[in-house]
């Protein structure tokens, strides 16, 4: 069986219907269901034997070292982490926490594990560390994407603590041997996608006929992979990667973001027509007659990075991978779930999400 960790979060549950869809060997999956944790989303698995979950912390060493000696994985796939970049700034404590201890603990976890496994069972095992984009820091418009070898340079609270946790997953295989794994992937998007997050913030507060909030200037850049895409990179890195090796993972689709909020209103106007629906601008009482009209430049995320983008190259030419799914492709499924699951977002509006979502726009949409 594999072990996951944070795999009731937006990637990791994509990753966990991926796998059971793909794949006969179980998924142990841990997760401490944070606000970010949301159960509902592998409710299509929740019968399947296949799939075990289990609410725990990966900083809870007892945990881990029953959950490894009871269960045996033959590798890790270690998503938990705290992810939002805003919430980093105004609360890093709990980054650090989970996503340098966490990621500490349960490196001391597998290695104690591994180091007691022998032949065919020690040679197979696999630690692979899910990691982002953002380490490398920020680009100006005409430099080269990142590769493998680009300097980290991380510039927010959040991406300081992924990269310490790829530092440390470095150096449990130059110090230990450890088989090792890393990936860094840019920005994703898909079903699933927690609310406070660009693209679904996007269509949920269209949706109710809210401010549409851009940072600055709206011309920053991400770098947007859709998430299944994502998820298959990973397999296959997990399947043929070298050890101690690290893999960028991306879409090869660069857009500044207020192109994303234009191209999400428009899909949002194509398929659920704000006239027809009665959507009223929150602002002005009026009807809403086209999505856009609720874009709203706010204050700036403050040391806000100016553009991702990464070279994919390495894992195409060395794992094969490619993206299956273009940007218009997957953004127009995208907005259709969130369409169909509006049940789903309904209930992770729940007083947690709406508390920060109070505190973080209050000077802007007030
Ligand atoms: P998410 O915030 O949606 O989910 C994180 C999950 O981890 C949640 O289910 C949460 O309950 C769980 N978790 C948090 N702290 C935990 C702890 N101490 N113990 C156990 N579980 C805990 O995040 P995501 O967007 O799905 O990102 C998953 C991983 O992918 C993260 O490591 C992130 O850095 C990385 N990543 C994300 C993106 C992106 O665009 N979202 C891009 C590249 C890399
Ligand atoms: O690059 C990979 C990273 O992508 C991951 O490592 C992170 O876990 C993930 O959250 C994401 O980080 P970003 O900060 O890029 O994602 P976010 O959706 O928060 O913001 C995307 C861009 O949109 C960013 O430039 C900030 C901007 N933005 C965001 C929000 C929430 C706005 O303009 N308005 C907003 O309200």
């Amino acid at each position: 069986m594999i072990l996951v960790t944070g795999g009731a979060g937006f990637i990791g549950s994509n990753f966990v219907l991926q796998w059971c869809a793909n794949s006969v060997e179980p998924v142990l999956n841990l997760d401490a269901l944070t606000y970010a944790g949301n159960l509902t989303n592998l409710q299509s698995i929740s019968d399947y034997q296949g799939h075990q979950f289990v609410h725990g912390d990966i900083r809870d060493n007892t945990l881990l070292q029953k959950l490894f000696a009871d269960n045996r994985p033959r590798a890790v796939i270690h998503f938990a982490a705290e992810s939002h970049v805003d919430r980093s700034i105004t609360g890093p404590q709990a980054f650090i926490d989970t996503n340098v201890m966490g990621t500490f603990r349960l490196l001391e976890a597998a290695r104690k594990f591994w180091n007691d496994l022998e032949g065919p069972e020690k040679e197979s095992f696999r630690f692979l560390h899910v990691s982002t984009d953002e380490v490398y820091g920020t680009l100006g418009q005409n430099e080269p994407a990142f590769t493998e070898t680009t300097p980290y340079a991380p510039n927010s609270p959040y991406s300081a603590s992924k990269a310490a946790s790829d530092h440390l997953v470095r150096s449990y295989f130059h110090t230990y041997g450890m088989p090792v794994l890393t990936t860094n992937c840019s920005n994703n998007y898909g079903p699933f996608h927690f609310p406070e997050k660009l693209i679904p913030l996007v269509i949920v507060n269209a949706l109710a006929g809210k401010p549409l909030p851009i940072y600055g200037d709206g011309q920053q850049v991400r770098d947007w992979l859709y998430v299944e895409d994502h998820c298959s990179g990973i397999r296959r890195v997990l399947d043929a990667g070298s050890l101690g090796e690290t893999y960028n993972i991306g879409g090869w689709n660069e857009k500044a973001n207020i192109d994303i909020v234009r191209i999400v209103c428009g899909l949002l106007d194509e398929l659920a027509p704000p006239g027809s629906r009665r959507v009223i601008n929150q602002k002005t009482g009026k009807v809403v007659e086209a999505y856009s009209e609720l874009i709203t430049y706010v204050t700036d995320r403050p040391g806000h990075d100016r553009r991702y983008a990464i070279d994919a190259r390495k894992i195409e030419r060395e794992l094969g991978w490619k993206p299956a799914e273009t940007f218009d492709s997957g953004i127009r499924k995208t907005v259709a779930w969130y369409l169909a699951n509006q049940d789903w977002v309904k209930n992770v509006i729940d007083g947690s999400y709406r508390e920060w979502i109070d505190s973080q726009y209050k000077v802007d949409q007030q």
